[in-house]
């Protein structure tokens, strides 16, 4: 049982490898999906609205109409997605400072070129690739609205 697990941890290790390489930006896009499972949009939807985990409305605004405090110093939500496709919206989250290296955006799942990381975070994306996918599901229904 012991080496199963053991087993087990060494297989997750090796697609984790796999996930992280998966993230080229080529051109101003990351075609390949960060995760195996394909991205729930009810999932993405809590964490761009999560004061915890994705903090996205601390900078964006959007079509959120329960949450009374949104950002203003970014672009709206709804009106990049009008002009983003997923693997655009996928290279910008997972490292907005590719595109700007001047921004106040959190590259989402960088684990390199960082600044002023936290010794306990060090090795650690912000959000997972699943977490990014869920992320990517939601905006792309935007819209739809
Ligand atoms: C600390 C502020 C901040 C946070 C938090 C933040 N962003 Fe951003 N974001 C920005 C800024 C500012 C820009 C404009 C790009 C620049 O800085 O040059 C941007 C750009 C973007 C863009 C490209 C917009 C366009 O029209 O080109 C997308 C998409 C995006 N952010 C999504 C997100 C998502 C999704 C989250 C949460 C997971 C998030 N951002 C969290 C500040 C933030």
């Amino acid at each position: 049982m012991r080496k199963r697990v053991a087993l087990a941890l060494v297989l997750l290790g090796i697609l984790n490898l796999q996930v992280a390489n998966a993230q080229v930006i080529k051109g101003d896009s990351i075609i390949e999906s960060l995760s195996v499972e394909s991205g729930d949009p009810v999932r993405g939807r809590a964490i761009v609205t999560s004061r915890q985990t994705g903090l996205c409305l601390l900078c964006h605004s959007g079509p959120f109409p329960e949450e009374r405090f949104q950002g203003n110093l970014a672009p709206e939500l709804k009106a990049s997605v009008a002009r983003l496709n997923a693997p655009q919206l996928r290279a910008r989250i997972v490292n907005a400072a590719h595109f700007n290296p001047q921004t106040i955006m959190p590259s989402y799942y960088q684990t390199s070129n960082l600044n002023r990381v936290a010794t306990k975070f060090a090795g650690q994306t912000i959000l997972s690739g699943q977490e990014i996918e869920d992320v990517i599901a939601f905006l792309v229904t935007l819209n739809n609205e």
